[in-house]
């Protein structure tokens, strides 16, 4: 039973200034009826004595009596002579919430769900050295408020970092720090909103979650196909914002063609828009060198978005963007990553750490692609495999209509995704989107011996 929760600061969360109107012994029930159903106050809560409560709450006991009596004759609490008033009522007990009674999923054997890079292979002891490291030697002073937008030091060695590897012009003041490409693209999304752009593009398919960021701002968000060369960049006209994956959209794995790149450029500049460009993969390419990013051929109209999701963990939760500078003041920035976990990517990518954990894991990630390659191609010959030697991802078409594939795939313990899930528009014909970052070497011939067996059946 949840211990007496008297020492908690019941006017923050009985928070009376938003319960309304009517007299006030029926807002402080309201407020304690809302806390009991979202289970902020779970069953078997004890609620402080009336004279404490009152007290914590500057009002009168009297006031408080009459709140818990209505709650008790209501049966949100229990009332017992000597004993504290305790919460009585559950939600899912009673009903009234819907209760998840989907049937749990097995833990799936094989996961070839895109997403994750590989988890094995995070620096566990670099990243524990370097975050050692910067807490036994940042400066006292760092322990105060952090900058808003993000520590300098960060800012200054990824400008460096993206104008060495990504061909980016970079320059610290035009970098924030945040969460990751997700919560950056919120960010830059209310900017757009607020200075009268109302409408963005987006590739179509696309990772549902960009796109969800620039819809949470206000941004009404037009589908835009995607074909062999990449965005139909034919299609902008009447827009002035666009998101695209250019380096490797996400998730058809094609790369934007030079001539659509050239058009893409030519028509932001046209429109005075903003390429909103998701980086998010773009390290990992396994048969050339990574093209450059778009906002190297335009910085006034390009917004720069990357982060660590992909290449050290999501977990870390560090991104940032590089926006033009018209937009620098336009933007604002909500809160950083905490300072320590700042400083020690600063000086793990300094110390050159960062550099060789790519090479390492794009060796790893090449090898794994290659061997997933020739398993789909031995058990699976009729499939078609697209997408550029690159990521963690690749597409395979499959032949004919597979009713029911992924979720006969799932109860035979196989996690699958289908392009359909990225679709606004969705195609004909079955094709999955096979993630192989995050599978163990060792599970690629199972895994993809278990997906064909399903399909002969
Ligand atoms: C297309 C795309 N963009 C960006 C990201 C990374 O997003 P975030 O940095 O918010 O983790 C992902 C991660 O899966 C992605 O698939």
């Amino acid at each position: 039973m949840p211990e007496s929760q008297t020492n908690l600061a019941w006017d923050v969360l009985l928070d009376l200034a938003v319960q309304g109107t009517g007299p006030q012994h029926e807002q402080l029930a309201r407020a304690l009826r809302s806390a009991i159903r979202d289970e902020v106050l779970p069953v078997g809560t004890a609620l402080p004595p009336s004279r404490k409560l009152a007290a914590d709450l500057s009002c009168s006991r009297w006031l408080v009596t009459q709140a818990y009596a209505q709650l008790v004759a209501e049966g949100y609490l229990a009332a017992q002579t000597g004993s504290a008033t305790r919460v009585a009522w559950s939600p899912d007990r009673d009903g009234r919430r819907p209760t998840a009674s989907r049937p749990p999923t097995p833990a799936a054997r094989y996961d070839l769900t895109p997403g994750l890079p590989d988890l094995r292979a995070f620096p566990r002891r670099r990243w524990a050295e370097a975050l050692r490291d910067t807490l036994a030697t940042m400066p006292h002073t760092e322990f105060g408020v952090p900058a808003r937008g993000g520590h300098p030091r960060l800012r200054a060695v990824l400008a460096e970092y993206l104008r060495r590897c990504r061909g980016a012009l970079a320059s610290a003041d035009d970098i924030t720090i945040c969460s990751g490409v997700t919560e950056g693209m919120t960010q830059v999304s209310r900017a757009l909103k607020a200075a009268g752009i109302t409408t963005i593009a987006a590739e179509d398919p696309s990772w549902g979650r960009t796109r969800h960021a620039a819809a949470s701002a206000g941004l009404a968000v037009q589908p835009i196909p995607v074909d062999e060369d990449g965005l139909r960049v034919d299609q902008l006209s009447g827009f002035r914002a666009v998101i695209v994956t250019p380096a490797h959209q996400f998730p058809t794995g094609t790369v934007l063609a030079p001539a659509r790149r050239a058009a893409l450029v030519e028509w932001a500049r046209d429109v005075d828009g903003l390429i909103l460009e998701d980086d998010y993969d773009a390290e990992f390419r396994y048969d050339r060198r990574p093209v450059g990013t778009l906002q190297g051929m335009d910085r006034a109209h390009t917004a720069l978005f990357g982060s660590v999701s992909k290449t050290l963990s999501p977990a870390l939760g560090i991104g940032w963007y590089l926006l033009p500078p018209v937009w620098t003041d336009l933007v604002r920035a909500g809160s950083a990553p905490p300072v320590a976990d700042q400083l020690a990517l600063a000086s793990y990518i300094e110390s050159g750490g960062y550099d060789r954990q790519l090479r390492a894991v794009r060796l790893r990630y090449r090898a794994r692609r290659d061997a997933l390659v020739a398993a789909l191609a031995e058990h699976l010959p009729d499939a078609r495999i697209s997408g550029v030697a690159a990521g963690l991802h690749l597409l395979l078409h499959l032949d004919g209509v597979t009713e029911n594939l992924v979720r006969r795939a799932a109860d035979a313990g196989l996690r699958l995704t289908d392009l359909a899930v990225y679709e606004v528009s969705p195609s004909e014909g079955s094709t999955l989107v096979i993630g192989y970052g995050n599978l163990a070497d060792n599970a690629v011939v199972p895994a993809v011996t278990l997906l064909a067996a399903l399909l002969r059946r």
